[in-house]
């Protein structure tokens, strides 16, 4: 069953157009990503998805509610870990949630308890009564990710989660996401630069560029969607965004040309 759907999502900044006639499903508890160079829309989708942005033109329902003209349902069954630090560093992991608790109207008699298991299950237990502001990057993550889960929200969206994390503070986060989703069934839609991430974790793929989606699959259907033997997601990326790369300054062509060169060289 399908727990989201965009028709035509648009918006447009000005005369640009950041994300152009969208159309997407997304079935109950996927995990699904919007993958695409720098600038192509991707936290503009989320944030329109989420209810922070308006659409320009276009529509989107998640589970049937929609995003214009029922944003308080929507904000009810999603989380959102935003791209930039969202979490109070003046307060403690414990205080965070805490206060995150109240916003969702958690039951005061059961906010202490919920706030517990969640910094428990994001594996936060030994720092919860420390400052946020000195927690590791991989921490804070955690921390967002707990927060955003208080309300066991049916659909968690993630805008580049394991950004600036190292191997192993991605890989916690990762146990922790796939956890949610085999413990509650949620629904993971989230955005990454890292390939290989993407390719170990996602069932499905979006790639836009400039606003559009380029193609949309299973990493195996994306890899075999270019013709080359033994194709990897940065591959498919590349061959789907190497214009875009080229129009936005940087000198992809160049670059191939000099490796092919360099490769003949030996
Ligand atoms: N508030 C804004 N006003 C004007 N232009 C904006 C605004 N927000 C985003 N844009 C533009 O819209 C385009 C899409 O931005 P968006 O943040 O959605 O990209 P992204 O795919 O998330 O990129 P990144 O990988 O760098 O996070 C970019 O060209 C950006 O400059
Ligand atoms: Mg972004």
């Amino acid at each position: 069953m399908s727990i989201l759907e965009t028709k035509k999502l648009s918006r447009s900044y000005g005369d640009f157009k950041a994300v152009d006639d969208l159309d997407l499903t997304i079935a109950e508890g996927e995990i699904f990503a919007l993958l695409g160079p720098n600038g192509s829309g991707k936290s503009t989708t989320i944030k329109m998805l989420t209810t922070l942005l308006a659409p320009t033109t276009g529509d989107a329902w998640i589970n049937g509610y929609n995003i214009k003209t029922q944003k308080n349902d929507i904000r009810r069954i999603i989380g959102y870990v935003p791209q930039m630090i969202s979490a109070d560093g003046s307060l403690t992991g414990y205080e965070n949630l805490m206060l995150f608790a109240k916003l969702y109207d958690i039951p005061r008699n059961g906010r202490k308890q919920r706030v517990e298991e969640a910094l428990k299950f994001m594996g936060l237990e030994e720092v919860m009564h420390k400052l946020a502001k000195e927690y590791s990057g991989g921490m804070i993550r955690r921390l967002e990710i707990a927060q955003s889960t208080l309300h066991r929200p049916l659909v968690l969206f993630l805008d580049e989660p394991t950004t600036g994390l190292d191997p192993i503070g991605r890989n916690v986060v990762w146990e922790h996401i796939t956890a949610l989703r085999k413990q509650f069934g949620t629904t993971i839609i989230m955005t990454t630069h890292l390939m290989e991430e993407a390719d170990s974790i996602c069932d499905r793929i979006a790639l836009m560029t400039r606003g559009k989606l380029a193609i949309i699959g299973s990493p195996a259907d994306l890899k075999a969607s270019i013709e080359k033997e033994g194709a990897t997601l940065e591959d498919v990326f590349i061959h789907y965004t190497a214009d875009n790369l080229k129009e936005s300054g940087s000198s992809f062509r160049d670059v191939a040309r000099g490796r092919k060169t360099s490769s003949r060289l030996g």
